[in-house]
């Protein structure tokens, strides 16, 4: 048996353990030839590989990125020739399956080849935590924990200069970070792309808090926007590259709230730095159970589905049911209603 493997989407912590473990669970249990196919489907489309070997993906555990390199600019699906181009060299490199590791596009490309005859198995990445059917993806904690210590070093300089502090992280139209590093963190105001936020809310937790603990923490994810108002794009994609690249939300609320406050307004944007180093443990073990499994539905012949965490356990989706769709935090998350309860404001009008 002679399987490929592939990262597609951002890098994201917890890929190397990922590769590590199919190649090891799969030379293991069936003597497999294992290669790994550089920069995502872009390599499958120039048939750009690597041998991948029990004793190469030796001390990848721990080691942040992807060693097999990864793009989010490339759609074999965008033309018949392209998604044939994608199947024939395939075939040609001998393949007999492939662990396609990434986010919704990629699962959503997955599919689509799968749909066509691929022998795929897909894995889901992402430091947004925001793929249907899969309660927690690999990476996202790495991000949580790196947004929350974030948040904890602005707090310092918030409480010793008497500002508003605002720090924006990573998620697209997910708040997953936002939301759980705002709690970890001790953010008293949160804003998600999930809640449109009032401008007039947001001053008025400002304002209360500049007459008692004068400072004030917000954490906003990337991708909210204020009621009536556009999300804050850093640099619209030209248009043959996917998807708007957002970002730039906390310049634009520190803007909004200033006139609005006695204190200074201060902005800090995470950026990269959430995706970036080595994951956290919990984020390891997490990649080697999704990596076992995906090398599990590969012996089994179980194609077209992804690997999962449903309700704390191990399972397999079919990737129709992720293919094109987002998990974005609901109305009434628990999760929601339990920030509220220790006094964190979503910047809901009628709420501060
Ligand atoms: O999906 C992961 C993610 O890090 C998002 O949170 C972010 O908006 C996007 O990727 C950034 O992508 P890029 O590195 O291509 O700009």
């Amino acid at each position: 048996m002679k399987v490929g493997l592939l990262t597609g989407g951002g890098d994201c912590p917890g890929l190397n353990a990922v590769i590590r473990a199919v190649t090891r669970s799969l030379i293991r249990q069936c003597g497999a030839e294992v290669i790994g196919i550089n920069d995502g489907f872009a390599g499958l489309m120039e048939k750009r590989t690597q041998p991948l070997t029990w004793d190469n993906v030796g001390g990848l555990l721990g080691l942040g990125g992807t060693i097999l390199g990864t793009t989010n600019r490339l759609d074999p699906l965008k033309s018949e020739a392209a998604t044939q181009r994608a199947l024939d060299n395939a075939q040609a490199l001998g393949l007999d399956a492939v662990v396609a590791m990434g986010g919704d596009g990629t699962m959503t490309i997955a599919h689509g080849l799968a749909q066509r005859g691929l022998k795929v198995v897909g894995v889901p990445k992402t430091i947004d935590n925001d793929i249907e059917g899969c309660e927690r993806s690999f990476g996202f904690d790495t991000a949580m924990a790196t947004a929350t210590e974030a948040l904890e070093r602005v707090h310092t300089t918030g409480q010793s200069h008497g500002r508003v502090m605002v720090l924006e992280t990573m998620g697209r139209h997910a708040g997953w970070i936002a939301l759980e590093a705002g709690v970890a963190g001790a953010a008293d105001i949160i804003l998600l792309p999930e809640i449109d936020y009032d401008i007039d809310a947001v001053a008025r937790v400002c304002q209360r808090r500049e007459s008692q603990e004068h400072f004030t923490l917000i954490c906003v994810g990337e991708g909210a926007k204020p009621i009536n108002g556009e999300i804050t794009l850093d640099k619209p994609a030209p248009t043959d590259q996917g998807k708007p690249r957002l970002g730039g939300v906390a310049f634009a609320l520190r803007d909004q709230l200033q006139p609005l406050l006695k204190s200074e307004v201060r902005a800090t944007v995470l950026g990269h730095v959430q995706r970036g180093g080595s994951p956290t443990p919990f984020d390891r073990v997490l990649s080697t159970q999704f990596g076992v499994k995906a090398a599990q539905l590969v012996l089994d012949g179980q194609f077209d589905r992804m690997v999962t965490m449903q309700g704390g356990n191990l399972a397999s989706i079919p990737l129709s049911r992720v293919a094109g769709q987002n998990r974005r935090i609901a109305p009434h998350d628990p999760m929601l209603q339990m920030a509220r309860q220790v006094g964190i404001s979503f910047g809901e009008p009628g709420h501060d």
